[in-house]
């Protein structure tokens, strides 16, 4: 198997018009990569080319050793399931539920259980028991962010993941993700508005004049 979780190559899309054309990117266990650029440069929708919800005008993405877009729908289905973790820029939380049930019902499809020592770190253990709608937006974020480490994925695509917070929680839950990924192995992959979000990520990459560039490596 590649030593890369995620491969894609010659990447091209666009909608009405070109988005992004020939981008290439690879992660590696571990590691994590920032992707940035400007409000409706295509970020979102490069995102959604790796993790298995759009299929791209052009160009190949292995996703953990899977040839994306030559799959069925039942491989896609046990992906999404079992392997990819996708933090979406506006988190899906069942509402009638508690916080609590929204974090079993992830982990029960996976069959992985939910790690307590998550929920204290993001600070929401004692929330657990509240329905989503008494949360506050913040709150519901993280709880959304708990239910996705709870199936604990081999790979975490995170589109704005700390958009709701104030500084300080967005540095817990980059704390609680990059330590995950430390931890298992698993890679990061974040879009990112924020400078201090990306600058603790392994990789930097820039979507500008259509193309995704690779900033400058840090040390
Ligand atoms: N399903 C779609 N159909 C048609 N156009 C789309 C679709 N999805 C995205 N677009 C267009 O593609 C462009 C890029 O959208 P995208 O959501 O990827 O941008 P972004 O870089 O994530 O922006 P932001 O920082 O505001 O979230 C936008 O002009 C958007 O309107
Ligand atoms: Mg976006």
């Amino acid at each position: 198997m590649s030593q890369f979780l995620l491969e894609a190559q010659n990447i091209s899309h666009g909608f009405d018009t070109l988005l992004f054309h020939d981008v290439n990117f690879s992660l590696k266990p571990s590691q994590s990569a920032a992707i940035i650029g400007r409000s409706g440069c295509g970020k979102s929708t490069l995102l959604h080319i790796f993790s298995t919800f759009i299929k791209p005008d052009k160009g190949s993405v292995t996703l953990l050793g899977k040839d994306l877009y030559t799959l069925d729908d039942k491989a896609i289905e046990a992906l999404r399931r079992y392997d990819i973790g996708i933090i979406f820029q506006f988190h899906y939380l069942f509402k009638g539920m508690t916080a609590m049930e929204n974090v079993e019902v992830a982990s029960m499809l996976s069959a992985e259980s939910i790690d307590d020592a998550i929920l204290e770190k993001l600070e929401i253990k004692e929330l657990m028991k509240q329905k989503i709608g008494e949360l506050s937006g913040g709150q519901q974020q993280r709880v959304s962010i708990a239910r996705v480490l709870s199936k604990k994925p081999r790979i975490i695509f995170a589109d704005e993941p700390t958009g709701n917070l104030d500084k300080e929680t967005a540095e817990l839950v980059m704390d609680v993700l990059l330590h995950y990924i430390k931890e298992t192995g698993a890679g990061l992959l974040l879009v990112t508005h924020d400078d201090s979000m990306e600058a603790r990520c392994d990789v930097t990459y820039k979507i500008e004049d259509k193309i995704l560039k690779e900033l400058k490596e840090k040390i």
